[in-house]
């Protein structure tokens, strides 16, 4: 799956007419929507509005009739378009399906290709889940009981309204997730323009991860005011529950056949979140847990994320102590994984990335203090941040092994070409957003490094081609680093074969199944001469780190001090067998002379 944002157009600020004279335009983003793809979909007019809102209105009333019940799902990402397909494959227990679903979209240069794709029954999340792309085009096509639009007026139709558009974390500096800040502004734009259009009975389900106290204290407030506005008394019912979706081979499953948790803010929209989820996902193989508030709902999801980041992280300083003092860290998780207590102990890698483990707890910290009003975060919140910072600067060290590997050859990391095997964040998927390697390419770009890059599964690495644009602009890690402008045009390698030819070190920074199964003496052979090669995540086994040593490679590797032994083993007998070679001439030798 490849990151999944469009392109914007910006028409050429100035141009040269035929005469020679110089033509400024105001600059601006032309009415275009680029899918990754590259096909252009025209942003809706103004006067299409009308003619968007009958023709959903057409549909929901027939839907109606079938005794369908209507649900909008706001933002269809790599969450919500799922989700909205999960919803509308719901069947009631006679067999016929029982939801009619509108995704819903804002119709932006970045986002908007992704309704006309829905619309023909494209997914517009890539996945290696051949669920993914066969539900939805089942339920758009077959079933007709999904369809997409950019117009907010369909909210009136809703019986129900699911909110899967993100909230994000945004980092002021580098390694220091304090000083950062929620973005709440989509979620709570989207919360005013619910308000403004729904029915007073529709639920309204949130599903993004939000900062603790967000639906009780952010969105609810916004709903009874829009409420109040168009005179309506009564109290809307809000509820929370949070996703797990995991993106790769089990994506749709993971949505749907998975625990969740859920809360209500009051009684009645208590029990329409819970007979909704019950309805729409698997909650008789995997049981639904029902809190009393959405703030416990909402806690639940960020330290289940704090829980996963703060136990990465913390193997992070075993990781160097384990480098430095001779110890394989593989070989010991391994050895610890025996403990079926301690069975779920993962190697962190060159950083830990995805879209929630680096931001999630992030959120915690920021609303303790700018929802729930508390001035003591620094003292209570010790663990959770540092975590995070060590997650996210524990790349840079990948970029000194690789510097410190190459001056062991006697080259220099200025000028060097180096391949970075995998862009994403975890093995056999393409998801690239904060990926450790992205600091890797950052960190090693700004020391002169040239840089390659090779993803089986990435197309196009968003967080570079359009570093100026995304995530969002200025938001981009390219502000922690110098020399950061060239990386624009650093496209993906598309065969290994090729990226490796002249490269002076590799680094394999994440476990994809195709760089598993290299043999040492194929990659020397590939790349035209030994190189510096560098493991972030213990993929190479005692036996490849030897022969890559023999082949004149230096090898180095996150948290694996064991490499010293190997490459001292390899010198000591390439010395022995030097010297046995010296002293048999020099005995042939004294024989000779002896004989003469
Ligand atoms: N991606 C994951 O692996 C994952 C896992 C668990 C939880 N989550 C959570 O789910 C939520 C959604 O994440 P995502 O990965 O789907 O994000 P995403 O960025 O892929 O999707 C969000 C969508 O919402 C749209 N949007 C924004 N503002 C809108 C508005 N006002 N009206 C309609 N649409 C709007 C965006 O254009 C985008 O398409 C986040 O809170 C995230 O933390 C994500």
């Amino acid at each position: 799956m490849s990151s999944q944002i469009g392109n914007r157009v910006a028409r050429p600020e100035s141009l040269q007419n035929k005469q020679g004279s110089i033509i400024h335009f105001t600059p601006h983003i032309s009415d275009y929507s680029i899918s990754p793809e590259g096909e252009e979909f025209p942003l809706p007019e103004p006067e299409e509005y009308n003619e968007e809102f009958n023709r959903i209105k057409i549909l929901v009333d027939q839907a109606r009739e079938e005794g369908k019940e209507i649900v909008v799902v706001m933002g269809v990402g790599f969450v919500g378009a799922v989700m909205a397909a999960i919803i509308a494959d719901t069947k009631d227990e006679n067999g016929n399906y029982s939801k009619f679903v509108i995704g819903c979209q804002r119709p932006s240069t970045r986002s908007y290709w992704k309704i006309p794709l829905l619309n023909r029954g494209q997914s517009p999340v890539k996945s290696e889940d051949k669920e993914v792309d066969e539900i939805i085009k089942r339920c758009v096509l077959e079933t007709k009981t999904l369809v997409a639009t950019y117009t907010n007026e369909c909210l009136k139709l809703a019986d129900v309204v699911v909110v899967d558009i993100q909230c994000d974390y945004v980092k002021c500096e580098l390694g220091n997730v304090k000083t950062g800040e929620a973005d709440m502004a989509a979620l709570e734009s989207s919360m005013k323009t619910i308000g403004e259009h729904i029915s007073p009975e529709c639920l309204v389900l949130i599903e993004t991860t939000v900062a603790p106290g967000t639906t009780e204290f952010v969105a609810l407030p916004l709903l009874k005011k829009a409420f109040y506005k168009r005179g309506i008394d009564s109290t809307p019912l809000l509820a929370h529950s949070y996703e797990r979706v995991m993106p790769g081979k089990d994506y749709v499953a993971s949505v749907r056949d998975f625990w969740r948790v859920c809360a209500g803010c009051n009684d009645e929209a208590k029990v329409k979140v819970e007979k909704f989820l019950r309805e729409v996902i698997n909650t008789k193989d995997y049981p639904l847990t029902v809190m009393d508030r959405p703030i416990e709902s909402e806690t639940a999801k960020i330290i289940e994320n704090s829980y996963r980041a703060t136990i990465l992280a913390f193997l992070n300083e075993w990781s160097l102590f384990s480098e430095r003092n001779g110890v394989d860290i593989i070989k010991v998780i391994n050895a610890i994984k025996m403990r079926p207590t301690h069975s779920n102990m993962i190697f962190p890698g060159p950083g830990i990335g995805g879209y929630c483990l680096p931001k999630d707890g992030g959120l915690g910290y920021w609303a303790y203090k700018h929802i729930l009003g508390f001035e003591d975060g620094d003292e209570v919140f010790k663990i959770t941040p540092t975590s995070i910072d060590i997650n996210d600067t524990r790349a840079l060290h990948v970029a000194e092994l690789t510097r410190d590997a190459l001056r062991n050859m006697d080259r220099y990391i200025a000028g060097a070409d180096v391949l970075i095997c995998g862009a994403s964040y975890r093995q056999d998927v393409g998801d690239t957003r904060y990926s450790g390697s992205e600091i890797v390419v950052r960190k090693l770009t700004e020391m002169g490094a040239e840089m390659r890059v090779h993803d089986p599964y990435v197309d196009h690495w968003y967080e570079m081609e359009s570093q100026d644009t995304y995530p969002a602009s200025g938001h981009s890690w390219k502000r922690f680093f110098r020399n950061q402008e060239d990386l624009s045009v650093l496209k993906m390698e598309a065969e290994f074969s090729t990226a490796i030819k002249g490269i002076e070190a590799l680094i394999f920074a994440v476990p994809h199944n195709q760089y598993l199964t290299l043999e040492p003496e194929t990659v020397v052979k590939m790349a035209g001469g030994p190189i510096a090669v560098i493991d972030c995540f213990g993929i190479l086994s005692d036996e490849k780190i030897r022969r890559y040593f023999e082949l004149g490679c230096e090898v180095k590797a996150l948290g694996r001090g064991h490499i010293q032994r190997i490459k001292k083993e390899i010198q000591r007998s390439k010395f022995y067998k030097q010297n046995s070679k010296i002293s048999t001439v020099s005995q042939i030798y004294n024989r000779g002379s002896f004989a003469r």
